[in-house]
């Protein structure tokens, strides 16, 4: 039996399965900062393993996942290559400038995609003015875009113009699954184009805290130090890890739940009259509900009087689908939502 969580604000706010919580109460602990985690060294074996990687790093956050990834990519004064909307540039925290002293020069993607050949005029020439380009981070799938799942043939022009200008790629894969499930491929065929990954164990996949890196064990090692310089060094946190191995083994198929709920969403508040405004390919499902007169505290109200939490600012919304909402429960909101109307 599922535990409901009437939430659209994120699918962060997803609980852990009753398999999870017996995995953390069971879980055979040690210091992992000794490297005697016997869950946090599964953990990071399976992962690295489905990602086709060397090796894999359990962090606390994604934010920190992409920090560490970022840091063990860069020096200080380098330029790295980011799209306009990109989580990494916009909403966390400037830690690239902070932690990393790098430069950021962003390219306006269309749906998140960036154009190959934007990419390679944003690459640095060689020249004493100019700060050294040295990485390249995507997002996939991108979180403002609408949720857009980048192809495999994206991943791989990426790829490409990156091997031309001897790039690093680093891809912020939070909701790298919710790719590979939308597209019908293996994630390590998203990831084989990348250098490093970082996805998040705590969103879609349900576990409670916690992102993993990816890459070659190299890369692995220094972003290992970063960790435990920026205080990431967790003592016995199997009790985290065990419903991590849980999230990326077993709760990987079921996202393609939360797509065909997406759909439906968007569906039925088209024809209620509120607009979407992405197209929606996973999880995600942007609203403008200017349509129907409504301001978001109308909204907002709206959806506590049905039991929701939903967080509507200016005109719209984003509402995410997850584990904890079925069918049922938004055809129930959809026709809550046409009665207020
Ligand atoms: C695309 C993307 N990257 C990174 C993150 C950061 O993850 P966390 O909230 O675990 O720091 C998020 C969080 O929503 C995200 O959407």
């Amino acid at each position: 039996m599922v535990e409901k969580n009437l939430d659209f604000r994120s699918d962060t706010v997803t609980k852990p399965t009753p398999e999870m919580r017996e995995a953390s109460y069971k879980a055979v602990l040690g210091d992992d900062v000794y490297g005697d985690d016997p869950e946090v060294n599964e953990l990071e074996r399976v992962g690295a393993e489905i990602f086709g990687k060397e090796a894999g790093l359990f962090v606390t956050s994604g934010t920190m996942g992409n920090a560490v990834a970022v840091l063990a990519h860069t020096q200080r004064g380098d330029e790295i290559i980011l799209e306009k909307k990109s989580h990494i540039y916009v909403n966390e925290v400037g830690g690239l400038a902070v932690m990393g002293q790098l430069m950021s020069r962003t390219i306006d993607g269309i749906k998140g995609h960036m154009d190959p050949a934007d990419i390679q005029a944003a690459v640095r020439v060689d020249n004493i003015h100019f700060p050294p380009t040295t990485l390249l981070c995507i997002e996939n799938t991108h979180n403002s875009a609408g949720g857009i799942a980048l192809t495999v043939d994206q991943m791989k022009s990426y790829r490409d113009v990156a091997n031309a200008n001897n790039l690093g790629v680093h891809l912020d894969g939070a909701r790298v699954f919710n790719a590979a499930v939308a597209l019908g491929v293996d994630v390590k065929d998203i990831a084989k184009h990348v250098d490093t990954v970082q996805l998040c164990l705590s969103k879609g996949l349900a576990a409670p805290v916690g992102s993993l890196v990816v890459g070659p064990q190299d890369i692995i090692d220094k972003a290992r130090k970063y960790r435990k310089m920026l205080g990431g060094g967790m003592r016995q946190a199997g009790i985290i890890a065990a419903p991590g191995i849980i999230a990326v083994t077993e709760m990987v198929d079921r996202l393609a739940e939360d797509h065909a709920n997406a759909k439906v969403l968007a569906e039925g508040l088209s024809k209620i009259g509120i607009k979407v405004v992405n197209e929606v390919q996973t999880n995600m499902v942007y609203v403008d509900f200017s349509p129907i007169g409504w301001t978001a505290e109308d909204w907002n109200k709206a959806c506590a009087d049905l039991g929701w939490k939903s967080r509507g600012r200016g005109t719209g919304t984003r509402l995410v689908t997850h584990y904890g909402i079925e069918e049922e429960d938004i055809r129930g909101f959809l026709e809550g939502i046409a009665k207020l109307v």
